[in-house]
């Protein structure tokens, strides 16, 4: 049965890292950095304006994906979500879709009332954008070669009714 958590505690870097790793899709800095953020948010101390919260799906007591999201700085009630993984072996089953769905509607608890991911324009990531956008995102935004030349960044984002 699956099930959600947004306490993180002391064995989460790790499954944090092997769920990244799992999907194939970060290099190395990119993993050092999320379970960087992971630890930082552990420690209840974090260097940079943003606050880093962790949501965790967890199938029969088994984490299997995360998400990373928070306020952002200086916005009123802008939300960014920053990363978000499925173990490899559980691609595919909705679970993704339920982690969004339990990240939105922490948002609003939080008072948001609007939400941004960013993602790569390149062709791996097509299946990313088509998974934000069955979810309900709308691409708003193209910044080219943001990432890199010829990688461009997308912004698909959401608005939240408080009602
Ligand atoms: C993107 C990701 C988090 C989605 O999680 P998931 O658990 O696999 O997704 P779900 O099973 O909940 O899929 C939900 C919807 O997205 C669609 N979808 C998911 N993966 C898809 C794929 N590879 N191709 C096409 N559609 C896809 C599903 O068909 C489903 O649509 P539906 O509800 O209309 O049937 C996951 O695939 C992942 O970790 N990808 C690699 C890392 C990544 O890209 N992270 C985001 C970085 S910005």
């Amino acid at each position: 049965m699956l099930s959600f958590r947004d306490k993180i505690n002391f064995t989460d870097p790790e499954i944090i890292r092997k769920i990244a790793v799992s999907t194939g899709f970060f290099d190395e800095e990119d993993v050092k950095v999320t379970v960087a953020l992971a630890k930082e948010a552990l420690k209840g101390q974090s260097n940079s304006p943003e606050n880093f919260n962790f949501l965790f799906a967890e199938d029969d007591g088994k984490t299997c994906a995360y998400a990373c999201f928070g306020q952002v700085p200086e916005s009123i009630s802008t939300f960014e979500l920053h990363w978000l993984s499925t173990l490899n072996e559980f691609r595919g089953q909705g679970i993704g879709k339920k982690l969004i769905e339990k990240f939105l509607e922490e948002v609003k608890k939080q008072g948001g009332t609007k939400v941004f991911i960013k993602t790569s324009g390149i062709p791996q990531y097509e299946p990313t954008r088509r998974f934000y956008e069955s979810c309900g995102f709308s691409c708003e935004a193209r910044l080219q070669d943001y990432y890199d030349e010829g990688n461009d960044c997308l912004i698909y984002s959401m608005r939240l009714n408080q009602n």
